[in-house]
C-alpha cells in the first residue's frame, strides 16, 4: 500500500505546512512518515515522495544517504545506535559496544534473530560527556540512554521488548 493510501490526512497536514512554492521542503517529514512504519525507507516510497513533490527519485535517495536518521534497509524493530567518535571512546565507547554485541550474540550492524534489535556504531550524537551512550531509534521515535552499562543497556533491551509484547498482544 503507497503512502498516500495509508496515511492521507498525515501528508495533507505536512503539505499545508509549505508554501506551494516550496512543497520540496516537505520532503524531510515524509521521509519520516514513510520510515515510521517498517523502520527503513523502501524504493517504492522514495519514489512516491519524489512524485508527490516534483523531485528526482536520486535527490530523494540521496537525502536518506545523507542522515543517518534515515535509512534504506531493514533492520530490527530496534535500533541501537551507540556512539564510538573519540570522547566516548575516552570513555569506553568501544569495549562497552564490543561486550554489548557479545551479550547479544551479534557483531556490530547485525539484527539479533528475534528481529528486535540491531546494534549501528555512530558519530558524535551530542552526549560525548555521559559515554557510553546509545539512542534507541524505533517508530517511536528517538530515546537517549546516557551513562550506560552493557547491565543497563541490557535492561533496556528487555524493557523494549517487553513493551513490544505488549504491544502485540493488544493491551499497550
Ligand atoms: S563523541 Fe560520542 S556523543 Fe559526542
Amino acid at each position: 500500500m503507497s503512502i498516500a493510501e495509508k496515511y492521507p490526512r498525515e501528508i495533507e497536514t505536512i503539505h499545508a505546512k509549505y508554501p506551494a512554492d516550496q512543497k520540496r521542503s516537505a520532503v524531510m517529514p515524509l521521509l519520516y512518515l514513510a520510515q515510521r512504519e517498517a523502520g527503513y525507507i523502501t524504493r517504492e516510497a522514495m519514489t512516491e515522495i519524489a512524485a508527490l513533490l516534483d523531485l528526482d527519485v536520486t535527490e530523494v535517495a540521496s537525502i536518506v544517504g545523507f542522515y543517518t536518521l534515515y535509512h534504506d534497509e531493514k533492520a530490527g524493530k530496534y535500533r541501537m545506535q551507540v556512539c564510538t567518535d573519540l570522547p566516548c571512546a575516552l570513555r569506553g565507547a568501544d569495549e562497552f559496544l564490543q561486550k554489548l554485541c557479545e551479550n547479544l550474540g551479534i557483531k556490530v550492524g547485525e539484527t539479533t534473530p528475534d528481529g528486535k534489535i540491531t546494534v549501528e556504531e555512530v558519530k558524535c550524537l551530542a552526549g560525548c560527556h555521559r559515554a557510553p551512550m546509545f539512542q534507541v531509534q524505533s517508530g517511536d521515535g528517538l530515546a537517549y540512554h546516557e551513562n550506560q552499562t552493557v547491565e543497563s543497556a541490557m535492561q533496556v533491551i528487555e524493557n523494549l521488548k517487553a513493551k513490544q509484547a505488549t504491544r502485540e498482544a493488544g493491551v499497550g
